[in-house]
């Protein structure tokens, strides 16, 4: 059974002495306060030493597997000839808006940045910039990033949803009530929106898959009618791929669902951990951001040749033929084989997920919306969890968290896993 060593309790005392809370984004503090400090493939290995199979993939980037060899050589030989040069353009910041828009459907042009946070804010920023409107729809149980406009409303209490649930203090009231919140997958409630007051609404904004409440799939009708309302409304729909982008593909899920929105955002899994995300989609919106536009869009540290090298390397390699079939097909190996495990112990559960992405919530379907995981047994998917740390499996001990699969994990690990899983749900029965 493994368990924090003295090493990673001390590391995490110094850090909490200096950082609040000892870590320096708000979900990174989570029990057991283990201390990572090596990297490699599909595992991560505790201050002391302990490996783990690594299923959090630091919230998404990891598609390749951890310090993959061939993206730090690419990023270690740009920095031996470039760091930022910061004036004019960058020849490898030109060669990855290309594959960008070669492969994202919705992509005609490409402006780099270095969080999703920062690429929705603009994408938003556009849309209000070509619309002249200000309102903006979100859905119940999305997550956007840190900024006023989206910082609210993704793991709610039942009491607090059909209410703006906001993620902090601090935040301006103006902004805050222009952002109407809907729920997931419900066709009639965004008819009966847009169809009232569409000519307030400059943007509809999504995570295509809502994953950061796990895994609830879009339905079909839902995406295909949204994406005829904005059209017809003059509404600007974004698609925020930030942890789709590259994940469900190098053209994200828009290329798997068949519909195109006007503007995405893409960051985590784009550069495989390093910092870097990109806001693409329409020329005519894209352009309005130019140095010759009306929207302002700068950073000292947009397209940092090291982000972009990493980024480049990550698309050579999901290229190779066989890299979306070994990552859909571990994921597959993993939620059949909780499925089984689930049957046969008898477990209240439902094990979901798409593509590389697993999650098992301790709950039956259906999974439609937010409303839906409610019912999920918070205490039993928490301590699934902490105990297959405890079998040297990490997946993040928080509610509706999902597990990531990547490139560098293996059927062996898979079954691992499995077998780790089997214990826990033995003793959960
Ligand atoms: C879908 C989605 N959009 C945006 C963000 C914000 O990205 P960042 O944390 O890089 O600012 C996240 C982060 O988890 C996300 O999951």
């Amino acid at each position: 059974m493994l368990n924090a060593t003295e090493r990673s309790s001390e590391i995490f005392e110094t850090a909490q002495r200096y950082i609040p809370g000892g870590v320096s984004s708000a979900n990174r503090r989570v029990e057991p306060n283990l201390t990572f400090t090596r990297a490699e493939g599909a595992y991560i290995y505790e201050a002391d030493g302990q490996r783990y199979i690594d299923y959090h993939a630091a919230f998404g980037p990891a598609i390749l597997g951890h310090c993959h060899p061939e993206v730090n050589r690419r990023v270690a030989a740009t920095l031996d000839r470039i760091d930022l040069i910061g004036a004019g353009a960058g020849e490898l910041e030109a060669q990855l808006a290309q594959k960008i828009v070669e492969h994202v459907p919705s992509a005609e042009k490409t402006l780099f940045c270095n969080s999703g946070s920062e690429a929705t804010y603009s994408a938003l920023r556009v849309a209000r910039a070509a619309t002249g409107r200000r309102k903006l729809i979100k859905f119940q149980g999305c997550y956007h990033g840190w900024h006023d406009a989206v910082a609210m409303n993704v793991i709610s209490s039942a009491a607090k949803i059909g209410q703006r649930d906001l993620l902090s203090a601090g935040m301006t009231p103006e902004v805050v009530e222009d952002t109407l919140v809907l729920r997931f997958n419900d066709v009639e409630e965004l008819t009966r929106v847009i169809e009232r007051r569409g000519d307030e609404i400059a943007a509809v904004i999504l995570e295509p898959i809502p994953h950061n409440i796990g895994t609830v799939m879009p339905h079909d009708a839902f995406l295909r009618r949204m994406r005829d309302l904005t059209a017809a409304h003059g509404i600007v729909l974004i698609f925020d791929e930030v942890v789709t982008g590259f994940r469900h593909t190098l053209g994200g899920y828009q290329a798997v669902a068949g519909v195109t929105p006007d503007l995405t955002t893409m960051g985590k899994a784009i550069a495989n951990g390093f910092p870097l995300a990109a806001l693409c989609g329409r020329a005519d919106l894209l352009d309005r951001c130019g140095p010759d536009g009306d929207v302002f869009f700068a950073g000292t540290f947009n397209a940092h040749p090291v982000g972009v090298a990493a980024s480049l390397a990550t698309i050579d390699i999901l290229e190779r033929p066989g890299s979306y079939e070994h990552l859909f097909g571990l994921g597959e190996r993993m939620r059949a084989g909780m499925t089984m495990l689930i049957d046969r112990y008898g477990i209240q559960a439902t094990s979901t997920g798409f593509g590389s992405v697993f999650v098992t919530y301790f709950m039956s379907a259906p999974i439609d919306d937010y409303d839906d995981l409610l019912r999920n047994d918070v205490a039993a998917f928490v301590r699934f969890r902490r105990e297959m740390i405890t079998r040297g499996v990490y997946m993040l001990p928080v509610n509706l968290k999902r597990n990531h699969v990547s490139l560098a994990h293996t059927v062996q690990d898979i079954d691992t896993t499995l077998e780790a899983a089997e214990d826990v749900l033995k003793q959960m029965r």
